[in-house]
Protein backbone atom coordinates (compact mmCIF):
# COMPACT_ATOMS: atom_id res chain seq x y z
CA UNK A 1 0.00 0.00 0.00
CA UNK A 2 1.18 3.49 -0.98
CA UNK A 3 -0.09 6.92 0.39
CA UNK A 4 -2.29 7.24 -2.98
CA UNK A 5 -2.67 3.36 -4.00
CA UNK A 6 -4.39 0.75 -1.80
CA UNK A 7 -3.24 -2.07 -3.66
CA UNK A 8 -1.25 -4.91 -1.88
CA UNK A 9 2.08 -5.49 -3.39
CA UNK A 10 1.47 -7.77 -6.40
CA UNK A 11 -1.38 -6.49 -6.69
CA UNK A 12 -0.75 -4.56 -9.82
CA UNK A 13 0.35 -5.52 -12.67
CA UNK A 14 3.92 -4.92 -14.74
CA UNK A 15 1.38 -3.40 -17.43
CA UNK A 16 -0.46 -0.40 -16.15
CA UNK A 17 -2.94 1.23 -18.79
CA UNK A 18 -3.74 4.82 -17.32
CA UNK A 19 -6.92 6.47 -18.11
CA UNK A 20 -7.12 10.11 -16.66
CA UNK A 21 -11.18 9.38 -15.62
CA UNK A 22 -11.32 6.61 -12.74
CA UNK A 23 -14.91 5.52 -14.14
CA UNK A 24 -13.05 4.90 -17.29
CA UNK A 25 -10.41 2.58 -16.15
CA UNK A 26 -13.61 0.48 -14.75
CA UNK A 27 -15.39 0.57 -18.08
CA UNK A 28 -12.02 -0.48 -19.54
CA UNK A 29 -11.57 -3.51 -16.70
CA UNK A 30 -15.32 -4.63 -17.22
CA UNK A 31 -15.54 -4.73 -20.88
CA UNK A 32 -11.23 -6.04 -21.64
CA UNK A 33 -10.35 -7.86 -18.87
CA UNK A 34 -11.07 -11.21 -17.99
CA UNK A 35 -11.88 -11.41 -14.31
CA UNK A 36 -11.19 -7.80 -13.25
CA UNK A 37 -10.13 -7.49 -9.86
CA UNK A 38 -10.82 -3.66 -7.76
CA UNK A 39 -6.63 -2.95 -5.99
CA UNK A 40 -7.45 0.71 -5.72
CA UNK A 41 -10.15 3.13 -4.89
CA UNK A 42 -8.61 5.24 -2.44
CA UNK A 43 -10.06 9.06 -3.36
CA UNK A 44 -11.96 7.10 -5.42
CA UNK A 45 -9.24 6.96 -8.36
CA UNK A 46 -10.59 3.30 -9.30
CA UNK A 47 -7.51 0.86 -10.09
CA UNK A 48 -8.47 -2.84 -11.50
CA UNK A 49 -5.99 -5.66 -12.50
CA UNK A 50 -6.96 -8.60 -14.40
CA UNK A 51 -5.67 -10.72 -17.57
CA UNK A 52 -6.18 -10.22 -21.33
CA UNK A 53 -4.88 -13.14 -23.20
CA UNK A 54 -3.51 -14.62 -20.29
CA UNK A 55 -1.12 -11.31 -20.12
CA UNK A 56 -2.10 -9.60 -16.33
CA UNK A 57 -2.85 -6.13 -16.93
CA UNK A 58 -3.40 -2.99 -14.45
CA UNK A 59 -6.01 -0.24 -15.33
CA UNK A 60 -5.58 2.67 -12.59
CA UNK A 61 -7.04 6.13 -13.60
CA UNK A 62 -4.33 9.48 -13.14
CA UNK A 63 -6.63 11.85 -12.65
CA UNK A 64 -6.45 15.03 -14.69
CA UNK A 65 -2.70 16.86 -15.14
CA UNK A 66 0.33 16.43 -14.68
CA UNK A 67 0.71 16.72 -10.89
CA UNK A 68 -1.93 13.93 -10.37
CA UNK A 69 -1.22 11.68 -12.97
CA UNK A 70 3.14 12.51 -11.10
CA UNK A 71 1.30 10.96 -7.84
CA UNK A 72 0.31 8.04 -9.59
CA UNK A 73 3.33 7.03 -11.91
CA UNK A 74 5.56 7.56 -9.34
CA UNK A 75 3.80 4.84 -6.83
CA UNK A 76 3.23 2.70 -9.85
CA UNK A 77 6.90 2.95 -10.49
CA UNK A 78 8.78 2.53 -7.13
CA UNK A 79 6.59 1.00 -5.49
CA UNK A 80 5.01 -1.42 -7.50
CA UNK A 81 7.52 -1.69 -9.99
CA UNK A 82 5.43 -1.30 -13.22
CA UNK A 83 7.10 -1.42 -15.91
CA UNK A 84 5.28 -0.56 -19.27
CA UNK A 85 2.26 2.59 -18.34
CA UNK A 86 0.29 3.67 -21.48
CA UNK A 87 -1.42 6.83 -21.21
CA UNK A 88 -5.10 6.37 -22.95
CA UNK A 89 -6.69 10.12 -23.15
CA UNK A 90 -8.41 12.61 -25.04
CA UNK A 91 -6.73 15.24 -26.34
CA UNK A 92 -7.84 18.61 -28.27
CA UNK A 93 -6.87 18.58 -32.07
CA UNK A 94 -4.19 21.32 -33.27
CA UNK A 95 -3.75 20.57 -36.82
CA UNK A 96 -6.37 20.76 -40.08
CA UNK A 97 -5.14 17.41 -41.21
CA UNK A 98 -6.76 15.88 -37.44
CA UNK A 99 -9.90 15.23 -37.33
CA UNK A 100 -12.21 14.11 -34.39
CA UNK A 101 -11.90 10.64 -33.38
CA UNK A 102 -8.29 9.97 -34.98
CA UNK A 103 -5.99 8.63 -32.82
CA UNK A 104 -2.61 10.63 -31.81
CA UNK A 105 0.44 8.89 -30.85
CA UNK A 106 2.49 11.10 -29.13
CA UNK A 107 6.18 10.87 -30.17
CA UNK A 108 7.37 13.33 -28.14
CA UNK A 109 5.25 16.20 -25.61
CA UNK A 110 6.36 19.57 -25.60
CA UNK A 111 5.69 21.63 -22.10
CA UNK A 112 5.62 24.92 -20.21
CA UNK A 113 6.30 22.61 -16.85
CA UNK A 114 6.20 19.48 -15.12
CA UNK A 115 6.27 18.31 -11.35
CA UNK A 116 9.69 17.62 -13.06
CA UNK A 117 10.31 20.88 -14.24
CA UNK A 118 12.10 21.79 -11.01
CA UNK A 119 15.33 19.30 -11.87
CA UNK A 120 16.11 20.61 -15.37
CA UNK A 121 16.26 23.75 -14.25
CA UNK A 122 17.81 26.10 -17.61
CA UNK A 123 17.52 22.41 -19.76
CA UNK A 124 14.32 22.04 -22.14
CA UNK A 125 14.02 18.39 -21.41
CA UNK A 126 12.67 16.60 -24.84
CA UNK A 127 9.77 13.64 -23.13
CA UNK A 128 9.61 11.16 -26.16
CA UNK A 129 7.77 7.95 -26.03
CA UNK A 130 9.42 4.51 -25.95
CA UNK A 131 9.94 3.60 -29.62
CA UNK A 132 8.98 0.14 -29.01
CA UNK A 133 5.38 0.67 -27.86
CA UNK A 134 5.07 3.28 -30.19
CA UNK A 135 5.77 0.96 -33.21
CA UNK A 136 3.57 -1.38 -31.85
CA UNK A 137 0.70 0.87 -31.48
CA UNK A 138 0.77 2.26 -35.00
CA UNK A 139 0.60 -1.14 -36.58
CA UNK A 140 -2.02 -2.21 -34.14
CA UNK A 141 -4.05 1.10 -35.10
CA UNK A 142 -3.55 0.54 -39.08
CA UNK A 143 -4.68 -2.99 -38.44
CA UNK A 144 -7.82 -1.61 -37.07
CA UNK A 145 -8.14 0.91 -39.70
CA UNK A 146 -8.34 4.03 -37.40
CA UNK A 147 -6.92 7.22 -38.67
CA UNK A 148 -3.98 7.90 -36.78
CA UNK A 149 -1.37 10.55 -36.90
CA UNK A 150 2.17 10.22 -35.28
CA UNK A 151 4.24 12.93 -33.59
CA UNK A 152 4.41 15.63 -31.35
CA UNK A 153 2.13 17.01 -28.92
CA UNK A 154 1.72 19.57 -26.44
CA UNK A 155 1.19 18.76 -22.58
CA UNK A 156 -0.41 21.86 -21.03
CA UNK A 157 -1.07 22.84 -17.18
CA UNK A 158 -4.72 24.50 -18.04
CA UNK A 159 -7.43 23.20 -19.84
CA UNK A 160 -8.95 27.18 -20.06
CA UNK A 161 -5.76 28.46 -21.47
CA UNK A 162 -5.17 32.40 -21.36
CA UNK A 163 -2.27 31.79 -23.36
CA UNK A 164 -3.75 32.11 -26.98
CA UNK A 165 -0.17 32.91 -28.46
CA UNK A 166 1.58 29.60 -26.85
CA UNK A 167 -1.29 27.81 -28.47
CA UNK A 168 -1.23 29.42 -32.13
CA UNK A 169 3.07 28.58 -31.65
CA UNK A 170 2.28 24.84 -31.11
CA UNK A 171 0.19 24.81 -34.17
CA UNK A 172 2.98 26.51 -36.05
CA UNK A 173 5.51 24.24 -34.70
CA UNK A 174 3.27 20.86 -36.35
CA UNK A 175 2.41 20.10 -32.97
CA UNK A 176 -1.03 17.78 -33.16
CA UNK A 177 -2.83 17.88 -30.46
CA UNK A 178 -2.90 19.37 -26.93
CA UNK A 179 -3.68 17.57 -23.74
CA UNK A 180 -2.43 17.53 -20.01
CA UNK A 181 -0.14 14.14 -18.70
CA UNK A 182 1.94 12.80 -21.02
CA UNK A 183 5.14 15.11 -20.85
CA UNK A 184 5.56 14.03 -17.12
CA UNK A 185 4.52 10.16 -17.98
CA UNK A 186 7.45 10.10 -20.34
CA UNK A 187 9.81 12.16 -17.91
CA UNK A 188 9.12 9.47 -15.39
CA UNK A 189 9.50 6.75 -17.74
CA UNK A 190 12.77 8.12 -18.98
CA UNK A 191 14.46 8.75 -15.43
CA UNK A 192 13.34 5.57 -14.21
CA UNK A 193 14.05 3.00 -17.06
CA UNK A 194 10.47 2.16 -18.06
CA UNK A 195 8.21 2.23 -20.93
CA UNK A 196 5.80 5.02 -21.86
CA UNK A 197 3.44 6.12 -23.98
CA UNK A 198 0.43 8.17 -24.95
CA UNK A 199 -2.30 7.00 -27.14
CA UNK A 200 -5.09 9.68 -27.48
CA UNK A 201 -8.28 10.01 -29.14
CA UNK A 202 -9.12 13.98 -30.58
CA UNK A 203 -12.27 14.66 -28.53
CA UNK A 204 -12.50 18.34 -29.71
CA UNK A 205 -10.66 20.87 -31.92
CA UNK A 206 -9.10 23.95 -31.34
CA UNK A 207 -9.35 25.40 -34.76
CA UNK A 208 -12.63 23.59 -35.86
CA UNK A 209 -14.22 24.05 -32.54
CA UNK A 210 -15.69 20.90 -33.06
CA UNK A 211 -16.40 18.39 -30.25
CA UNK A 212 -17.10 14.82 -30.29
CA UNK A 213 -21.03 13.90 -28.35
CA UNK A 214 -20.55 12.26 -25.15
CA UNK A 215 -22.25 9.15 -26.68
CA UNK A 216 -19.44 8.79 -29.05
CA UNK A 217 -16.77 8.71 -26.79
CA UNK A 218 -17.45 5.31 -25.27
CA UNK A 219 -16.16 3.50 -29.08
CA UNK A 220 -13.29 5.71 -29.68
CA UNK A 221 -12.10 5.12 -26.08
CA UNK A 222 -12.42 1.54 -26.72
CA UNK A 223 -10.47 1.48 -29.43
CA UNK A 224 -7.81 3.12 -27.81
CA UNK A 225 -8.09 0.53 -25.12
CA UNK A 226 -7.56 -2.32 -27.88
CA UNK A 227 -4.29 -0.76 -29.51
CA UNK A 228 -3.01 0.20 -25.99
CA UNK A 229 -3.50 -3.90 -24.99
CA UNK A 230 -2.19 -5.02 -28.03
CA UNK A 231 0.81 -2.81 -28.23
CA UNK A 232 2.07 -3.40 -24.35
CA UNK A 233 2.30 -7.24 -25.26
CA UNK A 234 3.23 -7.12 -28.92
N1 LIG B 1 -7.00 21.09 -23.85
C1 LIG B 1 -6.36 20.42 -22.89
N2 LIG B 1 -6.59 19.15 -22.63
C2 LIG B 1 -7.51 18.51 -23.37
C3 LIG B 1 -8.21 19.15 -24.38
C4 LIG B 1 -7.94 20.50 -24.63
O1 LIG B 1 -8.54 21.14 -25.52
N3 LIG B 1 -9.08 18.25 -24.91
C5 LIG B 1 -8.90 17.10 -24.26
N4 LIG B 1 -7.95 17.24 -23.32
Amino acid sequence: MTIHIGAEKGQIAETVLMPGDPYRARWAAETYLDKPELVNEVRGMLGYTGTWKGHRVTIQGSGMGMPSLSIYANELINDFDAKTLIRIGSCGGMQDKVGIRDVILAMTASTVSTPSRGIFRELGFAPCADYGLLAAAHKAAEAKGTTTHVGGIYSSDTFYDERPDLNEQMVRHGILGVEMEAAELYTLAARYGRRALAILTVSDHLITGEALPSDQRERSFGDMVEIALEAAFA
